[in-house]
């Protein structure tokens, strides 16, 4: 296994659109299993490919308290969604940024697992942020884009000195 580099906002790259994995194979495990240990490390508990520069649709989570409940997601798709709740979130590709981002409450989510196996999840609370959360990172699309236009311009010169 390896730690992967992280892309940080606002790297142009974290705008790509990640294509659908044709085929659930070794490649793809160790992938899943890179972005495992890089998002431990980091530490997160969420991470999509995206995220390190690779653009297939690959989401891991692990929001359990004790840090051992590890998802791999593969193709990941909300096929529903109910409510609505605000949680404060943040992002390894956006450091040091915390804000309050209004999502759907409960979701149902298909995808695909490491086996290539269809499955559907329930989720509700922090899960169901955090896949709307790396979901969204694999259409492109980051939590700040939730923002007002102002505070994302401040997180934008804030990042591009801290990378300087
Ligand atoms: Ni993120």
């Amino acid at each position: 296994m390896a730690i992967l580099d992280i892309l940080h906002y606002p790297d142009p790259r974290l705008r790509t659109r990640a294509a659908p994995v044709a085929q659930v194979d070794d490649r793809i495990r160790r992938l899943a299993a890179d972005m495992l240990e890089t998002m431990y490390h980091a530490p997160g508990v969420g991470l999509a490919a995206t995220q390190v520069n690779v653009h297939e649709r690959v989401i891991v989570v692990d929001v359990s308290p004790e840090h051992n409940d590890p998802r791999c997601y593969v193709n990941p798709v909300v096929i529903a969604k109910e409510g609505e709740e605000e949680m404060e979130e943040g992002c390894l590709s956006v450091p040091g940024v915390f804000d309050t981002v209004r999502r759907a409450e409960k979701i149902r989510m298909r995808a695909l697992d490491l086996q290539g196996q269809p499955l559907e999840l329930d989720a509700d609370g922090l899960l169901a942020v955090c896949i709307q959360h790396e979901i969204d990172h694999l259409d492109g699309k980051l939590f700040v884009d939730y923002l007002s236009g102002l505070k994302r311009d401040r997180i934008r010169k804030k990042l591009a000195k801290a990378a300087l």
